[in-house]
């Protein structure tokens, strides 16, 4: 039998706070602007939120470089500000989880600079190796960053290279130094004393580096040497030792694993000893392209069954998932998974597909309105289409397509639903000004579809999928026997259009949850068989409409069945 623990029942909403909500003016998200919305937050029946960084950073990799583990960047308000969101959030029942980013700081941060002039004990803080060749020159090993370019980085003031994951403003810290791992554990125990509810962390399968740092498979573009960095030999020591503050106050944890398979997984998340709650994974994700977003294919419903299928069945009463279909990195699903034109029904489809996988459910910011991609292939004649970029990534990425030889048009249209910021314009609140989002001049264009878009309208709506959502989260938990802890049945698994899979529960209720992810007209009597004769609908993307002789586009119903009256 399944365990029954609360961050399973969980659903998290995701906030990255610079494109959040703007209280003070200055274009930026904030602090104020997130407590502005914890009404609207809790509204959805979430019960968690998780902030991206909001640490002090020089932003290189909008918070993912953290300069200051202990406080809060000014752009997003203080300390004294987030103690107040954290107390607001516990008084309406919400938790908060901090996003804990340890596999690098900035280069900025007090920790590098140290270590840069060998002070003490910051030395070997960071991961340092003599240059190769005759004069020392060449990089110590092949090792690609994940933002193109080499991973090694040379400073003049210390005569050595370091080592960066990321782009050159993240040096990696040396786990294999055990003061470090001091300086990481008090750090947490710092936001944990203060009420935080426990961490997402980032990319936290790479923090253990093979010993001698050998060369990486030769062909890899980017992420070169990945084979000896993620779920590097130290790895399971590494996490076991930071579980024990988690253990010390019952708190949570969901780390970002690249390259997982379920299998691996299970080296993580099982059983009492296990070092995380959850995993973040990509594989299904990977349903539109190959690996990284910017390979486009076409999106593939099989494929992306095929992956569910396994993630469900083999961690089944095993281990936990978190499940997700956008995040700061991830571009908006409607884009990619589902239809613009069919915004709203495919949004409501794409969440009715998720929302009942076992496993804790992430939501991100504007998920639930179904903001879309921006279209970066159009833009204004005489202006640089590049300025309307501002991830580090976007910009690795176009270099490197430049030197395969891809066009601009190419390199634009792809961006459409590849580029990371598409993820990251404002939330779109309003109708009004910059949709609501600041009174000031946004740090980020909005997108123009904010018109219609946006949380004002869809609370108006009682068919929005906002509203919808609201409902998905409240069924989630009134069926959570099934929707939560209940086995994963999949049927028609290589249909390219339909999604059909059950739910069942140990006592024999059973959701089943039937979706046509296309806007082809499906004949229902390929799937009529799997609704149950005693089956009661519960949700349905087209309201008040029952399954014709064929499927309109996106349309999908969730059932009940034999359910149990408690005899
Ligand atoms: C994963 C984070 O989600 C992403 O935004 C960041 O760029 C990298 N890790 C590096 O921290």
């Amino acid at each position: 039998m399944e365990e029954r623990k609360w961050f399973k029942e969980m659903s998290m909403y995701q906030i990255w706070p610079r494109s959040f909500k703007d209280g003070n003016g200055d274009g930026i998200g904030d602090l104020k602007g997130v407590m502005s919305k914890l009404d609207y937050i809790k509204s959805l029946g979430v019960d968690a939120i998780w902030f991206s960084p909001l640490y002090v950073s020089p932003q290189a990799d909008y918070g993912y470089d953290i300069a200051d583990y202990c406080d809060i960047n000014p752009d997003y308000g203080t300390l004294d500000e987030f103690k107040e969101v954290l107390a607001a959030a516990h008084e309406r029942g919400l938790k908060v989880i901090m996003d804990l980013v340890i596999n690098h700081t900035s280069d900025q941060h007090e920790w590098f600079k140290k270590s840069v002039k060998r002070e003490e004990p910051f030395t070997d803080f960071y991961i340092w190796r003599d240059g190769k060749g005759k004069n020392g020159k060449k990089a110590p090993n092949n090792w690609m960053s994940t933002f193109p370019g080499s991973a090694w980085e040379y400073v003049p003031e210390r005569g050595q290279y370091y080592l960066h994951l990321y782009a050159k403003e993240q040096p990696d810290l040396n786990h294999d130094n055990p003061t470090v791992r001091e300086y990481i554990k008090k750090v947490m125990r710092f936001w944990l004393d203060m009420g935080v509810d426990g961490f997402r962390e980032d990319v936290i399968t790479e923090i253990s580096k093979a010993d001698g740092l050998p060369n990486g498979f030769p062909l890899m573009p980017a992420s070169r040497g990945m084979e000896h960095y993620n779920h590097g030999p130290h790895i399971h020591e590494y996490l076991s030792d930071y579980r024990t503050v988690i253990k010390d106050y019952d708190a949570f944890q969901v780390g970002e694993a690249p390259l997982l398979t379920p299998k691996k997984a299970l080296g993580y998340v099982v059983g009492d000893e296990r070092e995380l709650d959850m995993c973040i994974g990509f594989q299904h994700m990977e349903a539109d392209c190959i690996l990284i977003g910017w390979l486009k294919t076409p999106f593939s419903l099989k494929k992306l069954k095929k992956v569910y299928d396994n993630w469900q069945t083999t961690l089944y009463q095993k281990g936990w998932n978190a499940n997700y279909l956008e995040n700061h990195d991830q571009p908006r699903v409607i884009s990619r998974y589902g239809s613009e034109k069919y915004r709203v029904e495919s949004g409501k489809a794409l969440a009715m597909m998720y929302s009942f996988l076992s496993g804790t459910q992430f939501i991100y910011q504007g998920q639930e309105i179904g903001m879309t991609c921006p279209y970066f292939d159009k833009y204004p004649e005489g202006t640089d289409p590049w300025a309307q970029f501002k991830d580090v990534s976007t910009f690795c990425v176009r270099d490197l397509m430049r030197k395969f030889g891809f066009s601009q048009k190419h390199i634009l249209k792809v961006a459409h639903t590849a580029a990371r910021d598409c993820a990251r314009t404002p939330v779109q609140w309003t109708a009004g000004k910059n949709a609501g989002f600041s009174d000031g001049e946004p740090w980020y264009a909005v997108n123009p579809n904010y018109t219609e878009v946006n949380v004002e309208a869809a609370e108006k709506d009682p068919n929005s999928l906002l509203n919808f959502y609201r409902k998905i989260i409240a069924l989630r938990k009134q069926y959570k026997d099934a929707a939560v802890y209940g086995k994963f049945e999949i049927h028609l698994k290589r249909h390219p259009h339909l999604f059909v899979y059950d739910k069942i529960a140990e006592d024999g209720t059973k959701l089943t949850v039937v979706l046509n992810l296309s806007d082809k007209a499906i004949p229902c009597k390929k799937f009529a068989k799997y609704i149950p004769s005693d089956a009661q609908e519960l949700l349905s993307v087209y309201d008040g409409c029952s399954f014709a002789a064929v499927t309109k586009p996106y349309e999908g119903k969730l059932y009940i069945s034999n359910v149990r009256t408690g005899e």
